[in-house]
């Protein structure tokens, strides 16, 4: 049974760039991000792990911590970490786990045996403090992830946590939510100070509200 939306994510130890690590350790009380790719040295997962490392300000702002996962062993791990640095123009601070008998790989089902039976898929999985798994993206190995999708999704899962409401289609942070069909207008009046706009009595908007 693969893992689902709520499940706790499974922990584990393992040794990445950075040592020994023990995810549930190196999570804490953040956010995570763990991420795989197919293999070391490859194209897109080149741009995708340079991409990740760019935006390491704006999940540190989040307050959320990245891993990634790859099959390949840790020298290469460490000579291709030079790679994405010249080539993406970045600096990677976050650890690639050296998954070579593939123990985290199967653990979080990201060997996909139909798609190929010994390279992991792109899959992401987004991990809440409270080490449940808030967001699960698949990409096949010729599709680069869009992680500015992430970060967006990141922003709406921690807002909704914090608040009643949801966020709609194409929602960006900054822009209006909408509020849980669990809370009658009157109430959402006393509740979203900043307003409610309603378009019909299940479909009624506020501007976001603030997140702490
Ligand atoms: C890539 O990262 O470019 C890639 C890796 C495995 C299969 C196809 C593409």
């Amino acid at each position: 049974m693969s893992l689902q939306l709520g499940d706790t994510a499974p922990d584990f130890t393992a040794e990445t760039t950075q040592g020994k690590i023990n995810f549930y350790d190196f999570l804490g009380d953040h956010w995570g991000v763990i991420f795989s790719h197919p293999a070391d040295y490859t194209p897109v997962c080149t741009t995708e792990l340079g991409r990740t490392a760019q935006l390491q300000n704006e999940f540190e702002k989040r307050g959320v911590k990245v891993i990634a996962v790859s099959v390949d062993p840790l020298d290469k791990h460490h000579g291709w970490t030079k790679d994405i640095n010249e080539t993406q123009n970045c600096n990677v601070e976050f650890p690639i786990i050296a998954d070579e008998d593939k123990k985290v790989a199967n653990l979080y089902g990201m060997i996909h045996p139909n798609a190929s039976t010994t390279a992991t898929v792109r899959s992401l999985f987004v991990i809440g403090p409270d080490k449940k798994i808030k967001l699960i993206i698949l990409y096949p190995a010729s599709t680069g992830r869009n992680f500015n999708e992430v970060l967006r999704v990141i922003d709406s899962l921690q807002l909704t946590a914090n608040h009643s409401v949801s966020t709609p289609a194409d929602w960006k942070s900054g822009e209006d939510v909408i509020i849980s069909p669990a809370i009658n207008t009157e109430d959402a009046k006393k509740k979203f100070p900043k307003g409610v706009r309603e378009v019909k009595p299940y479909l009624r908007y506020t501007p976001q509200p603030d997140l702490s």
